[in-house]
């Protein structure tokens, strides 16, 4: 026969334990022990207040709740007993042991509904400025490496093809920007995370004349919910949180995607450090790039835990069913896994070598093709002629293996006139960069400004 459940006053049989495993989420739960706590804290000097619970019942409850909150942290799981069903049963079972009456005072006038959707917000705004920071890390060190590099130059892609080049500290700050976005993102959400729902109860409100505006205050959320059935029903801030992450987790991707390339033996752009990849069971000569292919493969499950979310609201009535207890899993999962996935990069950017030299060598002559056509144009012929034009020229490189920057104004003259007067170091890396310092260019005036508005960014 299972341990009696709070609630089995209305029942004559146990349990079938098949239905009371699925129906325990302590096992995953107990990551709101802390917030639960806090909340069990708020409320219970709220009924001190009301005269539900004497001062000195106060203390002991106060004092018996840090106790648990020590013993979670030293024993885990198995402090609770099997057939405990959450956290919050958990928490009160474990109270009354130790105080015996005074516990069982603590939920009068709340239920595990606006309970549960409480801690999970208090939860999140937890996690959300620990990601922030991390998010901080990372783009600290891209901003570290695009000042440390800030004259090196690479090849420029589009389709996977040499396109133009652009500055190392320009490719650096393409994935700045997208990460102070995210930050962004994050920091918005918080406005709608950071909103609390205790004092809805079940659906229809508590029955006690509770002061929202104390327990607000004390649990340190910026507003109350204005609707108990919204309160204890909603959950579209724990979406916008895992949408938030998807979108990074697909940024952080992306570049996991370019890195593996770019510190390839073909690419050779970038090398990798000992503390980020592996070795192969058989191969003798392996450097894997594993924290790369995790980071793009764990963006999968940032996207799936959304769906799972999404999916599990999106036909429930009003207001709490326990189809609800399905946003835990998804929620911790993304929270320890984006974690895992932002120090890992991290600490990657912290230690890869950059190879400039590699980088500059690999630029293609053809990559300066668009800055034959735009001269043409400047002289006065029709853009889509000057493309024309170089398109013949580039043409004949591929075919005598000529490089395409070698050619100076007397052989380019034979394609076309106005190329006459066209100044030897056409084709120069450092004057293909200088023409681009238009405000988001690659020139080094611009990238400069970029790193001047990244360093603010960081700041804020
Ligand atoms: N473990 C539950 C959850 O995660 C707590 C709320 C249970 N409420 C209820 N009415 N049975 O959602």
């Amino acid at each position: 026969m299972a341990e009696k459940k709070a609630w089995s006053g209305r029942f004559k049989e146990s349990n079938d334990p098949v239905f009371e495993r699925m129906n325990r989420s302590l096992d995953f739960d107990i990551n709101l022990y802390k917030e639960d706590i806090a909340l069990n804290k708020a409320y219970s000097a709220q009924l001190n207040k009301l005269g539900v619970i004497s001062d000195e019942e106060l203390i002991q409850i106060h004092n018996g709740l840090d106790e648990i909150r020590n013993e979670i942290e030293q024993q885990g799981l198995s402090l609770f007993d099997a057939s405990t069903e959450d956290i919050h049963m958990g928490v009160e079972a474990r109270l009354a042991s130790k105080i015996g009456d005074a516990a069982k005072r603590i939920h009068t006038g709340k239920s595990r509904n606006d309970q549960v959707a409480t801690d999970v917000r208090l939860y999140l705004q937890r996690q959300v400025g620990e990601i922030i920071g991390l998010i901080k890390g990372l783009m600290t060190q891209l901003l570290r490496l695009a000042n440390e590099h800030n004259k090196a130059v690479m090849p420029g892609f589009t389709h996977l093809r040499q396109a133009q080049p652009v500055m190392f500290a320009h490719y650096m700050m393409s994935f700045f920007f997208p990460l102070s976005r995210d930050v962004e993102r994050l920091q918005d959400a918080l406005k709608r995370i950071s909103i609390m729902p205790l004092g809805s109860a079940a659906l229809a409100g508590s029955a006690m004349a509770l002061d929202r505006e104390f327990l607000r205050d004390k649990l340190g959320f910026a507003a109350v919910s204005d609707n108990s059935m919204d309160g204890v029903l909603s959950r579209d801030f724990a979406a916008e949180f895992l949408a938030d992450i998807a979108i990074l987790g697909v940024t952080l991707s992306r570049m996991s995607e370019d890195f593996i390339l770019y510190s390839s033996e073909a690419y050779k752009f970038f090398d990798l450090s000992d503390k980020v990849t592996t070795g192969s069971s058989i191969m003798p000569n392996k450097k894997n790039p594993d924290s790369l292919e995790l980071t793009r493969g764990k963006s999968g499950r940032f996207i799936g835990n959304l769906m799972t979310l999404l999916t599990v609201l999106k036909s429930q009535p009003s207001t709490y069913n326990k189809d609800m207890q399905e946003d835990k899993e998804p929620l911790f999962d993304t929270v320890r896994n984006i974690k895992d996935v932002l120090e890992v990069d991290t600490i990657l950017l912290e230690t890869m070598t950059i190879n400039e030299d590699k980088m500059r060598n690999a630029i293609d002559s053809l990559s300066f093709a668009t800055e034959l056509a735009d001269y043409l144009a400047g002289q006065g012929l029709p853009f889509r002629e000057a493309h024309g034009v170089v398109g013949r020229i580039v043409r004949d490189c591929v075919d005598n293996n000529t490089k395409l920057t070698d050619l100076h104004s007397a052989e380019l003259s034979q394609y076309h006139q106005l190329f006459a007067e066209i100044p030897d170091d056409w084709g120069s890396i450092e004057r293909f960069l200088a023409k681009r310092n238009l405000p988001g260019g690659t020139g080094p005036d611009s990238v400069a400004c970029q790193l001047k508005k990244a360093e603010k960014i960081l700041k804020k």
